[in-house]
């Protein structure tokens, strides 16, 4: 019965264009169509890669020949920093895709950071998501979700979130009318510039009570009943326009590979699928090397580093120690161990990418690090006193290649590439209680989670309301 049905499915892929769904256990394999919605393996479980047959894809021979798009900037598809590389992410056509003019982002060179991080100048650059229209990467993702969306004319979409993912949902459904947004949050645990724009977007905003796991597992139970179609990174098709921010780190520097890339993880989406784009890349013999890759987690929400640097999973050709993962969780439900970090875009303990992030490490010969809420405060006012701020999650990309830096991994003559993932208006409570006077309130709101000091805190001065008291204050300070 089995072959029969493995023919129909690809015949009718190659009827519908190169892209098929193809699970990501080698020992397993089963292929999908583009058609079809789903967020894990019908037969085995395992995640999804959108996969293609490259051969019937007309890929530029050179990343240089992307160049000639620029001139192109009047056709949306062609704006937008994700579609401009369609022939790279080739699941839809394109009368199929959605933009709201996503990844216009910058890749800075920024010396004061190389100073902080310990990296000679003109080495480090900072990959800047923040610009994207609903302030983090997310919408690299959301347009490519969306597209498929399309595709296979859902009605409604939902996901789980820590702010991110939502803000970009609601932005991606009010803007294009073509899906209705339903957001998971957990209670008390998203970023009030976050959960501002799910609100004002007017999306379906479902507080759980409980955590951003909790919220996850709740998601995906209501998107399986109600067939919703699910946008977390879960989702192959979101990953496939995260690909993109590591296409346009490529343009930036003139379609020289970096030697270092480092991350945030929370979800591992991102890592997922930047590994995925540089295999694609050197398969497609399009770059002649693969970076390395740094994933940095929040010593609070820190599983990833946990299982990868603790206990040596790997993911081992597709076979991973799946009992040591298995015994890990088991002992963090035991222990009733939570995430929780400053850094609420990655308080999470559950990645559901983890398998191809594990895949991902193994492509790039990747590291993985942990760094506290000290460390990434720290780091996030040094990004923030170059002009480019960035909210808690992403400055643990330049805390981690600091510490990677002091331990000798990083050398001082790479050149390397940290994602600054969302912008600095995200969590201006974070940014507030570092830079403030008020005791009370960096107790509440840091002290609490053993943030001693505000090393690089800019304090406003205080003053009473008379002219010769402000001068004076200015002549004093300037
Ligand atoms: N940085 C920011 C600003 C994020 O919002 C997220 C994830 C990450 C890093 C981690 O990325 O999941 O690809 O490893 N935010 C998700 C959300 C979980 O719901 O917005 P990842």
């Amino acid at each position: 019965m089995g072959k029969p049905e493995l023919h129909a499915t690809r015949k009718s892929r190659h009827e519908s264009g190169p892209a098929f769904q193809k699970c990501i256990n080698p020992l397993c394999g089963a292929t999908f169509d583009v058609s079809e919605v789903l967020t894990s393996c019908h037969r085995c479980g395992d995640l999804l890669d959108v996969e293609y047959d490259w051969d019937r894809v007309e890929v530029p021979a050179k990343l240089e020949e992307f160049e000639r798009f620029w001139t192109q900037r009047h056709d949306p598809l062609r704006f937008s920093g994700v579609w401009r590389f369609q022939e790279l992410i080739p699941f839809a056509p394109a009368e199929m895709l959605v933009t709201v003019g996503e990844g216009q982002t910058l890749c800075q060179r920024a010396d004061s950071v190389a100073d902080y991080v310990g990296v000679q100048p003109g080495n480090l650059y900072l990959q800047y998501e923040g610009m994207n229209p609903s302030g983090s990467f997310k919408d690299n993702g959301m347009c490519a979700a969306f597209s498929h969306a399309r595709l296979t004319g859902a009605k409604r979409a939902a996901c789980a979130s820590t702010g991110n993912t939502s803000a970009s949902l609601a932005m991606y459904s009010a803007v294009t009318r073509l899906l209705k947004a339903i957001i998971f949050i957990g209670s008390g645990k998203i970023a009030y510039g976050k959960l501002s724009q799910a609100l004002e977007y007017g999306a379906l905003t479902v507080q759980i009570a409980g955590d951003f796991d909790d919220a996850m597992q709740r998601v995906r139970e209501v998107a399986k009943d109600l067939g919703i179609y699910l946008v977390n990174s879960i989702n192959p098709f979101r990953l496939e326009g995260q690909k993109s921010v590591m296409f346009r780190v490529l343009e930036a520097l003139r379609w020289e590979v970096p030697d270092w890339i480092v991350v945030p993880g929370g979800n591992l989406g991102n890592s997922s699928a930047f590994g995925k784009a540089f295999a694609e890349l050197h398969h497609l013999g399009l770059i002649d090397r693969i970076p390395r890759l740094a994933v940095i987690n929040a010593a609070g929400a820190d599983t990833l580093y946990q299982l990868f640097q603790r206990r040596g999973v790997r993911w081992n050709g597709g076979q991973p120690d799946r009992t040591t993962i298995a015994d890990y969780y088991q002992e963090m439900d035991q222990r009733n161990l939570r995430a929780d970090t400053i850094a609420s875009a990655i308080e999470i303990n559950r990645p559901v990418n983890l398998m191809k992030c594990l895949r991902a490490l193994e492509v790039c010969d990747g590291v993985v690090r942990k760094v506290t809420d000290q460390e990434i405060l720290d780091a996030k006012a040094q990004v923030g006193s170059g002009g480019i701020g960035c909210e808690p999650a992403s400055a643990a990309s330049v805390a981690g290649a600091r510490l990677l830096r002091e331990e000798g991994v990083i050398d001082p003559a790479e050149r390397v590439v940290c994602i600054l993932t969302g912008h600095q208006l995200k969590d201006p409570t974070a940014t507030v209680a570092y830079h403030t006077t008020d005791q009370d309130l960096f107790d509440e709101v840091l002290g609490q989670r053993g943030v001693r000091r505000a090393s690089f805190a800019n304090r406003a001065v205080a003053v009473p309301n008379e002219l010769d008291a402000i001068i004076r204050a200015i002549q004093l300070y300037s």
